[in-house]
């Protein structure tokens, strides 16, 4: 799943759309930017194949605003109370971040069973989720922050982990750009590392 954040509005359409070209119908847009809204709204106007999702829910704010832009999903680097009451209010599917089994635990005692793991490769990556495996075997796992074309395969492999997400897949460079071809070229190589 690629994992975006976009300064350009303009740039959301066009990018949705080579994606979807490289076999990749899904993504977050992070609300990290000013144009972070627009992106999704962009993006649900213009590429309706495209499952959205909005990331860096941080607040009930950020809820009510990802889901009225058009967002389909939510993906939250972390969780809180307040943001557990708000998620579960909202009734939207939602992946909450999480770093530790602790951290597991309480969203799953929340009612949250597909979890985010942040950020994955410097809380422990693919041997994390092996131990994680034994005790919340009933979990299943996004791990992102660090995964890679490179290291994607690895977590693919593990029973608990259902997806992988990162930057990689649109990288700051060709956005700005506009180097389509070349973003729809990473994400057919993704899509090839995926099923390998
Ligand atoms: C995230 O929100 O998961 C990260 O920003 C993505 O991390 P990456 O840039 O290491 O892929």
């Amino acid at each position: 799943m690629p994992i975006v954040t976009l300064d350009d509005a303009a740039h959301a359409a066009p990018l949705a759309q080579a994606l979807l070209a490289g076999g990749i119908d899904v993504m977050e847009i992070t609300l990290r930017t000013p144009a972070a809204l627009d992106c999704i709204r962009a993006i649900a106007a213009a590429a309706p194949a495209m499952l959205l999702g909005a990331g860096t829910i941080r607040t009930p704010d950020d809820i009510e605003a990802a889901l009225s832009a058009g967002a389909q999903f939510l993906v939250t680097p972390g969780l809180t109370p307040k943001l557990t009451t708000a998620l579960q209010a909202s009734g939207a599917p939602a992946w909450p971040g999480v770093a530790t089994l602790s951290e597991a635990m309480a969203a799953a005692e929340a009612g949250f069973t597909a979890l985010k793991l942040f950020p994955a490769e410097a809380a422990g990556g693919v041997n994390t989720l092996k131990a994680f495996a034994g005790p919340v075997a009933d979990l299943k796992f996004c791990p992102t922050g660090g995964v890679s074309l490179a290291n994607m395969a690895e977590y693919l492999k593990l029973p608990n982990v259902a997806c992988v997400g990162g930057s990689w897949l649109t990288p700051e460079k060709l956005v700005r750009a506009r180097a389509w071809a070349e973003i729809e070229q990473i994400a057919r190589q993704s899509v090839e590392a995926a099923k390998a």
